[in-house]
């Protein structure tokens, strides 16, 4: 990826918007205001707490991230969002039930403040979910252009330097690229038909692109990753990423399988099940949306494992994930994983993982660090797929001719390594020869 313009200290305001403000969004901004406060830790965010080696080992260079690459301050950045529901973000905070009272009760004229601009939605991509606070327009292109103008004034209004997007909204249903995806002519013509196979979130994406808006997908939905969206991205010269943020039973996926694959112990079958009972997990009750997220969360063991690389290890595994929704539990999912794997002679083992998780506090750091690293990438001129992100997500999204990287640890090293090349720095190979020189 080519450098632009030399990453400099941001001047002004940066307005982060989400489509959706349910549980991770407003756990999001509730967040970031706590720890403005000084009443909270940035507890899982890379950009507020994480370090990065610099040079040989022993010349003890390990800045924080935030001090080596410049970074939107948490004082300059302000909240926005659109959803199908009215409630300002304190009230859908109070409905998530992430969060304690006394956590939110302690910014309640900040979370107040932030009210929800009206959703492009359509019942037939959410069916769970039925809202009244939508906008109306003859079509695709008009409710795109009325985005566009929400997204223009907000900027304005806030007096904003810079605006990112990240999709915090429902799971749409499952659905493949079609004709209308292809190009961005089809997918314009397709806009002004009133195409069904447009999804709401693509007119965000579509709109946030338009505007030269970098946007990032944390659900499994298609969104931007389709040519047509792609092409708008490379014309216009913005960064996306996605898709669906990885926290809780696939985060603890990637940690353990890079680990059996580096000790070369093979895998029988891995059978996840989850329950959990907030609005996340009623919308995904329904099949069509299940599916959606069954297919993003399937793909990591095959990709990280490699069973055309290692068939006598990972040839037949059995791979099975369960949602259900359970209301009592809300945003406080359990995740259980029987994992069967087998070692020296083919002995088997068991191994099981009860990971009692709160979903939407893994999530909102990595909302808060995918728009700080957007933002850096948008001004220094990256443009299209930031795959150096994929450590955020369940299902990267990477170039078609490529396949995605899902081991954690090899995430992580692509990310500080791209912090480093922007930077000048050298990039850390762990083939030096600091013992030597
Ligand atoms: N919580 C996590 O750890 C996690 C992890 C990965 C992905 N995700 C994804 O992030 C998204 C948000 O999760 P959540 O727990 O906050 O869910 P949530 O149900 O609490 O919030 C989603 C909000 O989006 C709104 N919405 C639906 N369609 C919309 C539209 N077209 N425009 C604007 N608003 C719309 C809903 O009304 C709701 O308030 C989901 O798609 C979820 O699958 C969450």
């Amino acid at each position: 990826m080519e450098i632009k313009k030399k990453p400099g200290k941001p001047q002004g305001k940066l307005g982060i918007l989400t489509p959706g403000m349910g549980a991770v969004s407003t756990t999001f901004m509730a967040g970031v205001e706590a720890i403005r406060k000084g009443q909270a830790k940035p507890i899982g965010s890379l950009t507020q707490m994480g370090t990065i080696r610099l040079g040989k080992r022993t010349e003890n260079r390990t800045p924080m991230v935030k001090d080596f690459v410049p970074l939107a301050d948490l004082d300059d950045i302000v909240f926005g969002g659109w959803d199908i529901f009215e409630d300002n973000a304190y009230q859908a905070a109070a409905k998530a039930g992430v969060l304690h009272k006394e956590t939110i009760d302690a910014i309640k004229p900040f979370l107040e403040s932030i009210k929800p601009m009206k959703a492009v939605f359509d019942q037939k991509y959410v069916k769970k979910l039925s809202g009244s606070w939508v906008k109306k327009g003859k079509n695709w292109l008009d409710l795109a252009e009325q985005l566009m103008t929400d997204m223009t004034e907000f900027k304005k209004k806030n007096d904003c330097d810079r605006l990112v997007i990240v999709w915090c909204a429902s799971t749409e249903i499952f659905i493949k690229p079609s004709d209308v995806h292809m190009s961005l002519d089809a997918f314009e013509k397709g806009m002004k038909e009133n195409d069904p196979n447009i999804a709401p979130s693509m007119i965000y994406a579509y709109a946030a692109l338009s505007l030269g808006i970098p946007f990032a997908n944390g659900a499994p939905n298609l969104t931007v990753d389709i040519p047509a969206l792609m092409e708008l991205a490379h014309k216009n010269e913005v960064p996306v990423c996605g898709k669906d943020f990885k926290t809780g039973q696939t985060l603890m996926k990637t940690i353990l399988a890079p680990g059996f694959k580096a000790r070369l112990i093979g895998l029988n079958g891995w059978f996840s099940t989850n329950i959990l009972g907030n609005r996340d997990g009623e919308v995904l009750d329904d099949p069509e949306s299940f599916k959606t997220k069954e297919e993003s969360k399937l793909s990591v063991l095959e990709h990280i494992l490699q069973p055309k690389l290692y068939p006598e290890l990972y040839d037949k595994f059995y791979h099975k994930v369960r949602i259900n929704y359970y209301p009592p539990r809300g945003d406080n999912k359990e995740g259980w994983d029987n994992i069967d794997i087998f070692g020296w002679l083919g002995y088997p083992m068991q191994i099981k993982v009860d990971f009692l998780c709160r979903d939407s506090i893994l999530a909102a750091p990595i909302v808060l660090d995918l728009a700080l690293f957007l933002d850096l990438a948008s001004r220094i001129g990256f443009k299209g797929i930031q795959e150096w992100l994929s450590f955020y997500f369940k299902s990267p999204q990477h170039a078609p001719e490529l396949y995605p990287e899902h081991d954690l640890f090899i995430q992580l090293m692509k990310l500080k390594n791209t912090l480093r090349y922007i930077q000048g720095e050298d990039m850390i190979t762990h083939l030096g020869q600091e013992y030597y020189d």
